[in-house]
C-alpha cells in the first residue's frame, strides 16, 4: 500500500496548517523552499505539532524548488535548525554533500531521502543511478519526465523490479513519472513499489501531473490499492479530460470491488498492450485516436465493432483481448429512454432522423440509428465524406447549407457529431445556428463538456426535447462498466 504526502506549498505555516487540517492527510512534505523568511523560525514547532509523518524539503530553483541555487551554505544551516523539530525525513539532493545534516538526520533518528529530478526526460541510467544514491541514504526518490509509453514501460519496469525493503518490509523507493504520461505511475505507486505518491492542495501543483488529495485519495483510492486489486484502463490522447475514471471509480467503490480505473495517455498502442500484459489489466476503455488501432490487437471482436470499425471497450479473457463496441447501446439508451421514442411502440422505427457529421463518432450513431430501423439523412461539411457513410450503412445524404437555411422537410431526431460545440476553440459554434426549429424535434448532441453547446441551447429555447453527450457517455460507460465487472453499474 502506498501513502499519499501531501505538498505543502504555502509561504506561511499558519496557511499550511489550514491546508493540512482541510484536507485530513496524515503524510506531508513542508517545502521550506516556498516559505517566507519571517517563518523559518517556527519550523521546528510546526513539525512538533503535527501528529503525522512530515518530510523536510528545501528544493533550489535547478531541481525545480524556489531556493535560490546560490546560496547552498544559507540552506545548510537552515535545513540544520529545522531538523530540530523532529522530522520523519528529511529530502537531500543527489549530489547534496554535507556530513553535518546527515549526523543532524540521524541523531534525530530522520530518515535521508536522496532524490533527483529530471523536468526533461526520463535518464537512460536512472536504474544505476538510483541504486548508487541508495548507498547514500535510507530512500531514494527520482522524479522524471516521461516522454512516452516507452519511458512509462521503463518507470512501471525499474519499480516492479525494486526489491530493496527495510525491516517493517517497506519499499525504499520512491519513483514517479510527471506530465500526463507519468499519471498511472502516480495512481499505480504500489504497483511501482514506491513507498508513496505525492500531491498537492487543490489549486496549488509543486510539479507537473500532480494531483491534488481528495482525487488521489477519493476518486483512486491510491492509499488503500494492494497487489491483489484489479486494474482497469482508459486511454486516449488526450485522455485526463475524460470523466470515465469518475464514472467507473465510483462503482468500483460502491459494490465494493477492489479495483481501480487509470487514465493512460498513449502514444503508441502496441507498447500499451505490452504495459497492460504486465500490470495484468483486466479491462480497459478506448477513446480518440485509438478505436480503431486496438483492433488489431484483439482476436475477437463483436458485431458492433465489426459494422463501425471502432472499438471502445477491450477485454482481456481466457489469456487474450476481446474487443466489443459499447458506443453503440451508449447512444441508443438515453434515446430511447425518452418519453417521446418510448411511447412509440415501435421505438425508434420510422423517425425522420438528422445525423451532423460524418466522423468517427457518427459511424457509430448512423449504425445505431440504422439498426434501429429509423429513416437517417447524413449532412456533413465534407459531402464526400457523407455520402461515402451514408452508402456504407445504407442512408440519405442532404446537403448542410441547406437544412441550415431550413430548406429540408422537417426531422423527427436532430443527432450532432462534429466537433463543433465542443470545448477548446470549437465551443463558440453551433454548427445549425440559423435553424428554425419547430419545436416538436429531439435534439442530441453528443459532446459532453460542455454540458450545454450552443446548439442545445437554441434548441432549447425553441422547445424542443434536447439530449447532450453525458447520459451517452454513462450509458456506454455502465455496460463496460458491467462487462468490467459482471455487475451492474450502481445508480
Ligand atoms: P470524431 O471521431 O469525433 O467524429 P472526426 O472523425 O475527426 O472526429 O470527425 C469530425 C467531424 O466533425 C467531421 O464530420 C467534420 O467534418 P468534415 O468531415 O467536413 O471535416 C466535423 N467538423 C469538425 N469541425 C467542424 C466545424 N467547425 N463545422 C462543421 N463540422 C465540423
Amino acid at each position: 500500500m502506498a501513502r499519499i504526502c501531501l505538498s505543502l506549498l504555502a509561504n506561511t505555516l499558519s496557511e499550511n496548517q489550514r491546508i493540512l487540517s482541510e484536507s485530513s492527510c496524515s503524510f506531508a512534505e513542508l517545502r521550506i523552499d516556498y516559505l517566507e523568511p519571517s517563518e523559518w523560525s517556527g519550523i521546528p514547532q510546526f513539525a512538533k505539532d503535527f501528529s503525522g509523518d512530515l518530510i523536510l524539503t528545501c528544493r533550489k530553483v535547478c531541481d525545480g524548488g524556489l531556493w535560490p541555487d546560490d546560496q547552498d551554505a544559507k540552506r545548510e544551516e537552515l535545513l540544520l535548525s529545522a531538523l530540530q523539530g523532529g522530522f520523519s525525513f528529511v529530502d537531500l539532493e543527489e549530489n547534496f554533500e554535507s556530513s553535518k545534516l546527515v549526523a543532524a538526520a540521524k541523531s534525530q533518528n530522520t530518515k535521508i531521502i536522496r532524490s533527483f529530478h529530471d523536468f526533461q526526460t526520463v535518464p537512460a541510467d536512472l536504474e544505476s543511478r538510483l541504486r548508487a544514491m541508495k548507498q547514500k541514504g535510507d530512500l531514494v526518490k527520482a522524479a522524471v519526465m516521461p516522454q512516452g509509453m516507452a519511458d512509462v514501460i521503463t518507470l512501471f519496469e525499474i519499480g516492479m523490479n525494486w526489491t530493496d525493503r527495510n525491516a517493517a518490509d517497506e519499499s525504499s523507493l520512491i519513483l514517479l513519472g510527471m506530465g500526463d504520461y507519468g499519471v498511472p505511475t502516480r495512481i499505480l505507486a504500489e504497483r511501482m513499489n514506491s513507498y508513496l505518491t505525492f500531491c498537492s492542495a487543490k489549486g496549488k501543483s509543486a510539479a507537473p501531473g500532480h494531483m491534488n488529495y481528495q482525487t488521489l485519495h477519493e476518486l483512486y483510492r491510491v492509499d488503500q490499492i494492494e497487489k491483489d486489486w484489479d486494474i482497469f484502463a482508459i486511454i486516449g490522447n488526450p485522455v485526463l479530460h475524460t470523466r470515465s475514471p469518475e464514472i467507473h471509480n465510483k462503482g468500483l467503490q460502491n459494490i465494493g470491488r477492489k479495483g481501480v480505473y487509470v487514465p493512460f495517455t498513449v502514444d503508441d498502442v502496441p507498447l500499451y498492450f505490452d504495459l497492460a500484459r504486465k500490470l495484468s489489466i483486466q479491462g480497459f476503455s478506448v477513446t480518440v485516436p485509438h478505436k480503431e488501432a486496438v483492433i488489431e490487437h484483439l482476436v475477437k471482436v463483436d458485431d458492433g465493432v465489426k459494422a463501425v470499425g471502432a472499438c471502445n471497450t477491450v477485454l482481456y479473457r481466457d489469456g487474450a483481448w476481446e474487443g466489443v463496441n459499447t458506443d453503440i447501446i451508449g447512444f441508443l439508451r438515453p434515446l430511447e429512454n425518452l418519453g417521446e421514442i418510448k411511447k412509440h411502440p415501435q421505438g425508434l422505427k420510422g423517425f425522420r432522423t438528422a445525423v451532423l457529421g460524418a466522423g468517427g463518432a457518427a459511424r457509430s450513431a448512423v449504425y445505431a440509428l440504422v439498426s434501429k430501423k429509423c429513416d437517417v439523412t447524413i449532412f456533413n461539411r465534407t459531402l464526400e465524406k457523407a455520402e461515402s457513410l451514408a452508402s456504407e450503412m445504407g442512408c440519405q445524404v442532404g446537403s448542410l447549407k441547406a437544412l441550415r437555411k431550413g430548406n429540408e422537410k422537417p426531422f423527427d431526431i436532430i443527432v450532432q457529431t462534429t466537433s463543433a460545440g465542443m470545448e477548446g476553440p470549437y465551443e463558440k459554434m453551433n454548427p445549425l445556428d440559423t435553424y428554425s426549429y419547430e419545436g416538436s424535434e429531439v435534439v442530441y448532441d453528443i459532446i459532453y463538456i460542455p454540458e450545454e453547446t450552443l446548439f442545445m441551447k437554441d434548441a432549447l429555447q425553441a422547445g424542443c426535447s434536447v439530449l447532450g453527450g453525458w447520459p451517452m457517455l454513462v450509458e456506454q460507460g455502465r455496460a463496460q462498466f458491467l462487462l468490467f465487472t459482471g455487475e451492474e453499474l450502481p445508480a
